[in-house]
């Protein structure tokens, strides 16, 4: 585990953790139901606590979750269970391709580019700078043609100094419009524990570029 997953890990056994609010994801909820999205395979990168994984689950998809803190993932998985539904909920490094294929052992060859729905809430605005080109490799594996994907990240709009890393628009384009036709860029507000209004966010609607 390198410093930066410790840290998470350490965040989460201390509390430190204003995004897991706790609740199902509202744009979540809405992109499913503008865009009538059927479900599927789907996969949440940096699913912490799995909120949205389980929500995703009740609703019919086949999920894989993953984040690099075993401290989310084992809340993730009590919270699965008390609902009465699976997910696979593995610990792996986002960034690196040979740790995601070895977290899913056999399954790996079956799941290549098998997932047709792609949810990111705060954790490309994480990696992007640690390492791109390691996650967009995996995004690439992950995908199925024509995937839908929805990624939620920090907004330069917002005032305040503290939250979420913010993106603007033009590196969202730059960044993922090479693999994701980018459907719509719409500002939203994240909501935080406790159901607080959080920080400004970009709520990025994209569809896998066939290939
Ligand atoms: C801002 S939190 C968002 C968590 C969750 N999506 C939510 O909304 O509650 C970012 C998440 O990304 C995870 N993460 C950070 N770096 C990662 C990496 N390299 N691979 C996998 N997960 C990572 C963290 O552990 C954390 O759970």
């Amino acid at each position: 585990m390198t410093s930066k997953m410790a840290h998470w890990d350490q965040r989460y056994q201390t509390g430190d953790t204003p995004w897991d609010s706790g609740i199902v994801e509202r744009e979540l909820v809405r992109f499913l139901q503008d865009e009538s999205i059927s479900p599927g395979q789907a996969f949440e990168l940096g699913c912490g606590a799995g909120t949205n994984a389980v929500y995703l689950a009740q609703n019919g998809f086949q999920v894989v979750a993953a984040d690099c803190s075993e401290f989310a993932l084992e809340r993730a998985r009590k919270t699965a269970t008390e609902s009465g539904v699976y997910s696979n909920f593995i610990k792996a490094d986002l960034c690196s391709l040979t740790d995601v294929g070895r977290t899913l052992g056999s399954d790996a060859a079956s799941l290549q580019q098998s997932f047709s729905f792609l949810f990111d809430r705060g954790c490309f605005h994480c990696l992007r700078k640690l390492n791109l080109s390691g996650l967009m490799e995996t995004l690439e594996w992950l995908a199925a043609p024509h995937a839908r994907f929805l990624m939620l990240c920090g907004n330069p709009n917002e005032q305040s100094e503290s939250g979420p890393p913010k993106v603007t628009e033009e590196q969202i384009h730059s960044e993922l419009g090479g693999l994701f036709e980018i459907k719509a860029i719409r500002a939203f507000h994240f909501e935080d524990r406790g159901g607080i209004t959080g920080p400004l966010g970009w709520s990025c609607e994209m569809t896998r570029r066939s290939t």
